[in-house]
């Protein structure tokens, strides 16, 4: 496959950053998206020119860092699929591909289409957690009984990557998927229990510190979310922390 490509190009945070636009050929439909990229930086490379700057890491779909927009879809064309899962059979030869890093405040660009989301780590600092012994003398997991359905709910939202593509999406840039999934995965579950009510308050405080925006029930984020993170959390947020508010002291 001969691919033309639109790469968002910017030197670092605080310079503008603009399209450029970049050739690649005998792409095999059976490399997955970035492997295509790594065709392109190794031609950059050897032309003498700035490698454009992504982030990945398991590439197998589960640690969330390869995240770009692609075509203005977060993470391209298909559901349920994150980038380093994507493969260059979803394109035609001939193509022309737009590839953008996430837009939003509270994630900005550090180069290219790499960005800080590091407000996502201090949301999970300030209440993603739990207290409970995890190592030494605990019990065995079967010794605390969790109803089926509560169990099967919790893993659900833990299959959240923590990949942004939710905040992307969202035309006010909310973090509500990404947390809400978060607070639900330990809500649902007994070893939750001891800081549920401080967790939810001090989670969406530090949401809205980072300059995250409010939902609007759009649903765009869940259309989005490669896990398919379900709006059910947002619901399930909402309700713990309207609990926590007229419980806690
Ligand atoms: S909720 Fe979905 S889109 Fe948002 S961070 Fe988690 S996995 Fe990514
Ligand atoms: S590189 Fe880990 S989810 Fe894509």
């Amino acid at each position: 496959m001969n691919l033309t490509l639109k790469i968002w190009r910017q030197a670092g945070p605080s310079v503008i950053g603009k399209m450029e636009t970049y050739k690649v050929s005998d792409i095999s439909p059976d490399m997955s998206f970035l492997e295509m990229m790594d065709v392109l930086n190794d031609q950059l490379i050897r032309d003498g020119k700035d490698p454009v700057a992504f982030d990945h890491d398991c590439r197998e779909g589960i640690c969330g860092m390869c995240s770009m927009y692609i075509n203005g879809q977060a993470h391209g064309p298909n559901r349920g699929t994150t980038t380093c899962q994507l493969h260059m059979r979803s394109f035609k030869d001939g193509d022309t591909i737009y590839i953008e890093p996430w837009r939003a405040a509270a994630f900005p660009v550090i180069k290219d289409l790499s960005v800080d989301r590091s407000s996502f780590d201090r949301i999970i600092q300030a209440g993603g957690y739990v207290s409970v012994n995890t190592s030494g003398n605990t019990q065995d997991a079967n010794a605390i009984p969790v109803p089926k359905e509560n169990a099967d709910k919790a893993f659900d939202a833990a299959t959240c990557i923590g990949c942004g593509a939710c905040v992307a999406t969202c035309t006010n840039s909310s973090a509500m998927l990404f947390v809400s999934a978060k607070v639900s995965q330990l809500a649902l579950l007994p070893q939750g229990d001891p800081e549920r009510e401080l967790r939810v308050l001090r989670m969406v405080e530090q949401m809205d510190k980072e300059g995250f925006g409010n939902c609007s029930n759009t649903g765009a984020c869940e259309v989005e979310c490669p896990k398919g993170i379900s709006l059910e959390n947002i619901a399930r947020m909402n309700r713990e922390y309207l609990r926590a508010s007229v419980t806690s002291e």
